[in-house]
């Protein structure tokens, strides 16, 4: 039997808005098999208007895989591997262009966030499509960047906690070599894998031209053409690959902002010469 749900997307590269489900109820594998291929298709899923509780976030996530542990925990999860993003002043690290924490060996699959208290105004999340990314380079720059690897760690991250005076009841430091150019597991897409918060060096390069290379795709890949921004409801979730994309907490608001995060195990990312080694 066909199901009831409608996939509208909501740009013409990215993104598409869920209709017809209820994601606080279990649903049933045609229902999760849909929303995969959705997934795939449009990198982000969004849902509206359905208040989850921290277990209803966690029964949906499921199902789409197992639960990663954060390796930032703030206060006690009120589920197993749940960050609970609360800001009062906009600053929350994820101010950056980043895929969720590309500095350990196997990165997230997939990340959902719920809105649970938003600020009257502001604290949209962008995310970017980096296949399209990928694509829009010449020939090339992409037959260049394929054989490379970069390693991403938390320094950057530590360095500006410091800076900023956060702290977290755990955060574990950890360091990874990725490839540059990722081939999708499940499409066999090719994507830019670097990010602003834990992509450090490029192996293959001198330092100088690890900096100039790494500048330039950082920023190619905030290209607006590549985008979609996300208006928070109360009660909005959200579904993104995290394997072909970026994101970005916007700060630009003043008041509380409360979001519950998960993520979905992944694994080792593979670039188009296999996986990827230290230089
Ligand atoms: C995240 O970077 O995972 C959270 C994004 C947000 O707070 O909007």
């Amino acid at each position: 039997m066909a199901s009831s749900l409608r996939i509208v997307p909501l740009t013409g590269v990215i993104g598409a808005e869920i209709q017809g489900v209820n994601i606080a109820e279990p649903l049933d594998r045609d229902v999760v098999a849909e929303l995969r291929q959705a997934l795939l298709r449009h990198q982000v899923l969004v849902f509206r208007d359905r208040a989850l509780t921290p277990q209803q976030q966690y029964d949906f996530t499921v199902n789409f895989g197992s639960i990663t542990e954060g390796i930032i925990e703030a206060a006690k999860p009120p589920v197993p591997g749940m960050t609970v993003i609360h800001s009062t002043n906009a600053r929350t690290l994820n101010d950056q262009w980043h895929t969720d924490q590309t500095s350990v060996e196997v990165p997230p699959m997939a990340g959902m966030l719920h809105a649970v208290q938003l600020p009257s105004v502001g604290g949209d999340t962008l995310f970017a499509n980096m296949v399209a990314a990928y694509d829009a380079l010449t020939e090339p720059m992409r037959d260049f960047l394929d054989g490379l690897t970069a390693t991403h760690n938390t320094q950057l991250l530590t360095q500006r906690m410091a800076a900023e005076n956060k702290t977290f009841a755990r955060m574990s430091q950890n360091e990874s070599v990725h490839p540059v150019v990722r081939v999708h597991p499940e499409t066999g897409l090719k994507s830019l894998f670097v990010c602003e918060i834990y992509t450090a060096r490029i192996n293959e390069l001198s330092e100088a031209e690890s900096r100039s290379v790494l500048q330039f795709l950082i920023r190619h890949i905030q290209s607006t053409e590549f985008q979609m921004r996300l208006k928070w409801e109360l009660h909005t979730s959200v579904l993104w690959d995290e394997r072909s994309t970026i994101h970005y907490a916007m700060p630009d608001y003043k008041e509380t902002r409360i979001l519950h995060r998960l993520m979905v195990d992944g694994t080792r990312p593979v670039g188009t010469r296999g996986l990827a080694r230290a230089a």
